[in-house]
């Protein structure tokens, strides 16, 4: 086995296979990203049976950026997800990729080929199967899964798989079944997953409910670990979680944004208050 080595990080470009991955290399064509932001929402709008889920929503996320996003139940945020991730169509509105990527042009398996990557709130690795192995599926794409698991490594392919054990910090359970990991550990191999895709935005819904304390600083190292090389965009509601890894929040209120800036700011901000109060 080929020892992890530093030129082939999991965030370089480089040692990156794009085969199977048509849109990715439109992406590195025309992903246009020259006025510092990679996913812009302009007025969207969602309405489910009248209700508004998103209500002209405006939000950018700068590249590399690490984003929070809280908020009160039932603001919109897994819609918001949904929206930019072609898994819900807006109503009206604009959601770019880039300057010239329009998301909403796009389905869902397309918009993962693009570079955005989403980890839902629950895990869904392939329990069975060890955690290289989930790790190997990841790096193979959308090939059948035995052809992916009796294809012969490359060295580089092993180095990669290495280099994400490594940075998921599941190096000691490589050959463990991902059915006996803890929850978190679950949490980080699914990341790993997302990772060997190589997105250019990831998205993670809540990604530190039901981890221990021990997991949840872990997943906030890893995360800032990211942060640069990836653009980020978290959702979460556990506060001193939020207070390790954020820059900016924004809050979301009633389907649009009520507040953005650093934590104390808008834990400060009356209109805040207001809605976490329910008054
Ligand atoms: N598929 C759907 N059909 C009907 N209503 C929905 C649907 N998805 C979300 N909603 C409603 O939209 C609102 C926003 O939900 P959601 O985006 O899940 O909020 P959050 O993630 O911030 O808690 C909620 O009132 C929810 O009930
Ligand atoms: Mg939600």
């Amino acid at each position: 086995m080929t020892l992890f080595s530093p030129k082939t990080a999991v965030v370089e470009r480089e040692g990156w296979d794009g085969e199977a991955k048509g849109l990715a290399h439109l992406v590195d064509g025309q992903l246009d990203t020259r006025h510092g932001a990679i996913l812009y929402l302009e007025e969207v709008c969602v309405s489910f049976d009248g209700f508004k889920a998103l209500n002209h929503l405006n939000l950018d996320i700068g590249v590399g950026e690490l984003r929070c996003i809280i908020g009160p139940n039932g603001a919109g945020k897994t819609t918001m997800m949904d929206v930019i991730t072609g898994k819900t169509r807006p109503d009206s509105g604009a959601v770019f990729f880039g300057q010239t990527i329009d998301l909403t042009r796009y389905r869902e398996a397309e918009i993962a080929q693009l570079g955005i990557g989403r980890k839902f709130q629950k895990p869904t690795v392939f329990e069975a199967m060890t955690v290289f192995e989930n790790l190997q599926l990841a790096l193979a794409g959308p090939r059948s899964v035995w052809a992916s698991l009796r294809a012969r490594l490359t060295g580089e392919q092993r180095d990669r798989i290495e280099a994400l054990l490594l940075r998921v910090r599941l190096q000691e359970q490589r050959h463990r079944v991902a059915g006996l990991l803890s929850h978190g550990q679950k949490q980080w191999l699914e990341i790993g997953m997302l990772l060997a895709q190589d997105p250019r935005l990831l998205l993670l819904d809540e990604p530190v409910a039901g981890m221990t304390d021990a997991e949840t600083e872990k997943t906030a190292e890893l995360l800032l670990s990211l942060k640069g090389h990836h653009s980020l965009m978290v959702v979460e509601h556990d506060m001193a979680f939020v207070e390790a890894i954020a820059e900016r929040v924004t809050v979301l209120a009633e389907g649009s944004v009520l507040a953005e800036g650093s934590l104390a700011q808008v834990q400060a901000d009356e209109r805040v208050i207001e809605v976490y109060l329910g008054r």
